[in-house]
């Protein structure tokens, strides 16, 4: 049986020690004889690296494992790359929901001026690592979940089109975990489903068991009353912010009670309440450093201490799963039905076919093939038409480095009340972001031959 070889990339991720958890755990139905970890700050993947270093020993001695921040060591004889990275880092985030917040504006780390921001940062990030994958091991496939997953989806079907990258998303099957146990069954993918729409905003149109069975039934009568929330024993563990989160899918979901919405939707259907309800000097960013960073890292500072792992709290997750059973649908042919961003190309026959959409395909060794989700409604449409025009002009805003587009960007995303207000947002995350950012030219004519110069 063949063994892989894989890179994670972003190896100083929080996700880190969960992928490596379910690897480990999957290695009689996925063999690895090599895992890296390749990240840009050493120090950062090194804490993490030297925790992994122990649980891999102690697991599963024969796998050889290696960090480095060199890209030739990193992507040299790899199959897949799992792509996890987040420029600019957790600073950064903070400065895409603290910005927009000043002005009222919804901050949030994938959607409106805050994840138009993090896109911008990111094409750049992905782009390389796609490059060095190429490189370095040309045969493999690099599943990323960097976000943001739909701006980045664009920039790499536009730039690099003949790569073979698959951009992911982890909050469908996070939901679909969610309504397994809402109807009695136990994983994501003991449901056929049917969906349809851009990554984080879409909408599931059916729910059906392996056998058949239609599910939406139940499903419906539960989530009009209580969302995706579960019930008080099974949140437990569940983050207030998270917890308000499942909740509002009650909420979004009476826009269209035919249809279960993604709860990325509460942002952009429930705006003004969102954006009310957020502190702007403690967001999601303070949460997750407090909460997941910390635990994450102190957790792997005490394995390395003790070069043991004795109660080792880290555990296969939803996330991890889907990365590794995506793999393996891969590795195996196994054409099995995962939800994946691709170009539309008449999958939702009624929209446009360059848009980059998330929709059930057929996963194999040749990657995915789309399944047909039909025509989808007006509702639906026109605030999909709207969505896409923002997250590709924010493309070609990169592209050509044109201020003008990322102002038509901002000002087109249903988080932002008009022009005035995101011009003063975009100024603002000009500023944060020039480290990151290529320098945007108000001139179209100074950004063509700034282009045709280089
Ligand atoms: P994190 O900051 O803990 O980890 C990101 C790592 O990427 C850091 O160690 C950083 O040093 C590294 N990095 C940044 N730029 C890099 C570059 N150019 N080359 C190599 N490494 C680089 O972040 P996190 O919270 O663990 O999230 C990681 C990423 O996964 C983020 O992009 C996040 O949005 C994404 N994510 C996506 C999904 C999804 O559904 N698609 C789900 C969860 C997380
Ligand atoms: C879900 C989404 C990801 C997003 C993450 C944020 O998993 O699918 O795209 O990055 O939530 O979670 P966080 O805990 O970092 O706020
Ligand atoms: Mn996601």
């Amino acid at each position: 049986m063949k063994k892989f070889s894989i890179v994670i990339a972003g190896g100083g991720s929080t996700y880190t020690p969960g992928i490596v958890m379910t690897l480990l755990n999957h290695l009689d139905k996925f063999p690895i004889r090599q895992l890296k970890f390749y990240d840009n700050d050493g120090e950062r993947q090194k804490v993490i690296a030297d925790a992994c270093e122990v649980i891999i020993r102690e697991k599963a001695p024969e796998i050889k494992f290696l960090a480095t921040t060199d890209p030739e060591q990193g992507f040299t004889d790899v199959d897949f790359v799992m792509a996890q990275i987040r420029v600019g880092k957790y600073a950064m985030r903070d400065k895409d929901e603290k910005i927009p917040l000043k002005y009222g504006v919804i901050g949030q780390e994938t959607c409106g001026p805050g994840g138009i921001a993090y896109g911008l940062r990111s094409i750049g990030g992905v782009l390389e690592i796609l490059d060095y994958m190429e490189k370095y091991s040309p045969n493999a496939w690099m599943l990323n979940y960097s976000n943001p997953a739909s701006i980045v989806a664009e920039a790499t079907r536009r730039l690099r089109p003949n790569s073979k990258i698959l951009n992911i998303c982890d909050m469908p099957v996070g939901i679909q975990e969610r309504m397994a146990a809402i109807v009695g069954l136990k994983q994501y993918n003991d449901l056929e489903v049917r969906y349809f729409g851009l990554n984080h905003f879409g909408w599931w149109t059916a729910i059906r068991d392996k056998q058949g069975n239609d599910l939406m039934p139940k499903l419906r009568e539960y989530v009009s009353q209580h969302g995706y929330l579960l019930s008080d024993k099974e949140e437990v563990s569940t983050q207030p912010s998270w917890k308000a989160t499942f909740g509002m899918a009650q909420n979004t979901f009476a826009l269209d009670p035919e249809r279960f919405p993604n709860t990325y939707l509460q942002y952009y259907l429930y705006t003004k309440y969102e954006a009310d309800h957020m502190n702007p000097d403690y967001t999601r960013t303070d949460e997750v450093r407090d909460g997941r960073e910390k635990f994450v890292f102190s957790e792997c500072r005490r394995i390395a201490a003790n070069q043991s792992i004795e109660g080792l709290k880290f555990t296969p997750d939803e996330h991890s799963n889907y990365i590794v059973d995506l793999s393996r649908a891969i590795a195996y042919n196994t054409h099995e039905r995962m939800l994946v961003i691709i170009e539309n190309d008449g999958a939702v026959s009624n929209f446009e076919p360059a848009a980059m959409v998330e929709v059930p395909c057929i996963v194999g060794s040749n990657g995915p093939e789309r399944l047909a989700m039909g025509k989808i409604p007006r509702f639906q449409k026109g605030f999909l038409e709207q969505q896409v025009a923002v997250e590709k002009l924010a493309v070609d805003a990169w592209v050509e480095h044109s201020y003008l587009k990322l102002w038509q960007a901002l000002t087109l995303s249903h988080t932002v009340p008009d022009a005035n207000v995101a011009k003063k947002i975009l100024d603002d995350l000009i500023v944060a972001n020039k480290e990151f950012w290529p320098e945007l030219k108000k001139d179209k004519k100074e950004a063509e031959a700034e282009l045709s110069l280089s």
